[in-house]
């Protein structure tokens, strides 16, 4: 199965945020072991990261055509981005909505989700085990 990982804003400085919430594991060693995790799994895992929502947008686009499966941690734009949202209703795989941390114990602001009921499954506060878990939903026959 072909699995598009998509990570929005501020992703990349995870290594920086946070521990407790995030775990603190760099993005390049969070994609290593999705990439890791695929390959056990026998599927193969794109994951990309952008700080720019019309380029997440523009890569929902490219994924279209080529994801089984789609699993995306969006950060904050998750709260209010409806252009994101709109882009991921295009999907008609499965789609897995992934955070780090457990958003609906958080902020109020961040328990509110703008892709909540378009996601297949929810997985929250889980840490990087999130992406697996999420990797594993998509995978079973
Ligand atoms: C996050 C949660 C969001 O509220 C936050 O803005 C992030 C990361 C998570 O993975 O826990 O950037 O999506």
């Amino acid at each position: 199965m072909r699995v598009a990982v998509l990570n929005g804003v501020n992703l990349d400085l995870l290594e920086r945020r946070d521990p407790a919430l995030y775990g603190g594991v760099s993005l390049a060693e969070l994609h290593s072991r999705v990439t890791a995790w695929a390959v056990e799994l026998g599927c193969t895992a794109r994951c990309r990261q952008t700080n720019s929502e019309g380029e997440y947008v523009n890569w929902c686009h490219e994924e279209l055509d080529w994801a089984e499966g789609i699993v995306v941690n969006p950060g904050a734009w998750s709260h209010y981005s409806y252009a994101i949202r709109d882009a991921l209703e295009l999907f008609s795989v499965p789609l897995v909505e992934v955070h780090l941390s457990n958003v609906d114990q958080r902020e109020s602001w961040r328990r509110h989700s703008v892709i909540a009921d378009i996601a297949t499954k929810r997985i929250l506060g889980r840490g990087p085990d999130g992406y697996r878990d999420a990797l594993e939903f998509l995978a079973q026959p």
